[in-house]
């Protein structure tokens, strides 16, 4: 038995989906606990890509059986959009399974994503605009539309009434936007239902069951640990917790069974839309991270900000996840660089800080202070062994576990299924 989970440990866009791949096919169901079609998962197999937003990375392993869990938020017409894709290009995506506690977003979450972001101007979060804060708001405040309401028609009309009595006086008062009717909703959510029907199922007792029976569950976290709407860099962050306890929570596995936390971590970082991020470059090596990794959003296109490795990170995302492997990824991106800076610290208003400073504020004034390491000039991408590393990536990758405080067990070199070091294999034994 093995509930491992996959979690982002900085801002999104580590590698979740070439590490799910990777373990994919040796377990029995992939979850996705958190998060919707925010996400923007890449998996390369074979040389054919695949961009997965709102199915988890899972539903390429033939023998995985897939599952959007109880705490995702689901698009229909994305699903189904995304499901055909890949039906097109010969996967089978027949063995998704959906929860019925899961919540819909309706094209009025859409619609409040986008105008709040207006309306905030300058201070706007840069969310991807696909309803997802919306929806989450809607779930806590207990006027979400879930999975299951899908099979209750009355039940259905009565939710969608319920929740749009308010949010059209928001949206004609406040933003100046036509009211949206309730009939429309109930006929967008109705002309899914059939196909939706056969796929819901309890996933917390599913999985549990899988567990009890000694098979293999994976959860795949979306987004990251600094996207954490409470360990996150407050407010720009994403709506959920995409965290190793909210991974917990979004698919219905207790604490107490967790038997991996898999932080997944690039050799530098990266983030999209707005917020702090203290070893941001805006130099030539900025561009050249950009550039050399494909640093584009998977999701709306954007160029992804970059910057230095910043272990003050790695390791409060060690501790808020209580990570047992750090899987590096994107290694191969740093050969020939000549030097490669590793953030070890903040200097915050003239005062170091070796960890994370209480405060936001202190945060946005966050200067890295680094230590450098010499580069590795020899092409890393056929490297399938810690041994085949030229000694100075070994080097590097030792100062990077050792300042983060976490054991590397993976390491990426290179896009494809293929190109990963393991070191540790988190389903052996
Ligand atoms: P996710 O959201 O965490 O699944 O990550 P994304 O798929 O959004 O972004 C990661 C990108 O890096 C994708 O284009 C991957 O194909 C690519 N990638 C993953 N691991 C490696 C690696 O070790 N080296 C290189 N060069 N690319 C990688
Ligand atoms: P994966 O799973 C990177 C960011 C958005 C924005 C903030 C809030 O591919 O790592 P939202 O639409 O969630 O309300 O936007 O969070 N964001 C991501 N950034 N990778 C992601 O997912 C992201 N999902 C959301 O850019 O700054
Ligand atoms: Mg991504």
């Amino acid at each position: 038995m093995a509930a491992i989970i996959i979690v982002g440990a900085q801002w999104g866009d580590e590698g979740k989906g070439k590490a799910t791949d990777i373990l994919g096919g040796r377990v029995d169901y992939v979850v996705k606990p958190n998060g919707g079609n925010n996400a923007g998962h890449t998996v390369v197999v074979g040389g054919e890509k695949y961009e997965l937003k709102l199915l988890p990375a899972g539903v390429l392993s033939e023998n995985a059986t897939p599952v959007l869990g109880n705490g995702v938020v689901i698009n229909l017409e994305a699903l189904f959009s995304e499901i055909d894709g890949l039906e097109a290009r010969g996967a089978d995506a027949s063995r998704l399974r959906v929860s019925a506690n899961a919540h819909l977003v309706a094209p009025y979450h859409q619609t409040l994503d986008r105008v709040t972001e207006r309306f905030l101007g300058k201070r706007a979060i840069g969310t991807t605009g696909r309803g997802i804060g919306p929806t989450y708001a809607d779930k806590v405040s207990r006027v979400g539309i879930r999975v299951q309401d899908i099979l209750d028609e009355s039940i259905l009309r009565q939710k969608i009434e319920a929740a749009l009595a308010r949010k059209n006086q928001i949206l004609v008062k406040l933003y100046n936007r036509r009211a949206i009717d309730a009939d429309e909703v109930f006929d967008y959510f109705m002309g899914y239902r059939d196909r939706l029907a056969p796929m819901i199922i309890d996933s917390a007792t599913e999985l549990n069951a899988a567990l009890d029976a000694g098979k293999h569950v994976l959860m795949e976290g979306g987004q990251a640990t600094m996207l954490d709407v409470d360990h996150g860099t407050y407010p720009f962050v994403t709506s959920s917790n995409p965290t190793t306890g909210g991974a917990c929570v979004g698919a219905g596995i207790g604490p107490t069974r967790i038997t991996s936390s898999l932080g997944i971590i690039k050799a530098y970082t990266t983030r999209v839309g707005a917020g702090p991020f203290p070893t941001e470059l805006f130099d030539k090596w900025g561009e050249y991270l950009q550039t050399t990794g494909g640093e584009v959003g998977v999701n709306t296109g954007r160029k992804r900000r970059c910057g230095w490795y910043d272990s003050v990170l790695a390791r409060y995302a060690g501790r808020v996840n209580g990570l047992t492997d750090l899987f590096v990824t994107k290694l191969d991106v740093l050969t020939g660089i000549g030097e490669i800076p590793i953030c070890v610290a903040y200097d915050v208003d003239g005062v170091r800080h070796d960890e994370m400073p209480l405060t936001q504020s202190e945060f946005h004034h966050a200067v890295p202070i680094y230590e450098t390491m010499p580069a590795w000039e020899e092409d890393i991408t056929g490297c399938r062994s810690i041994a085949e590393l030229p000694g100075r990536a070994r080097d590097y990758l030792d100062r990077l576990e050792e300042l983060s405080g976490t054991r590397i067990s993976y390491v990426g070199v290179g896009p494809g299924r293929d190109q990963t070091i393991v070191v540790n294999d988190v389903l052996a034994g």
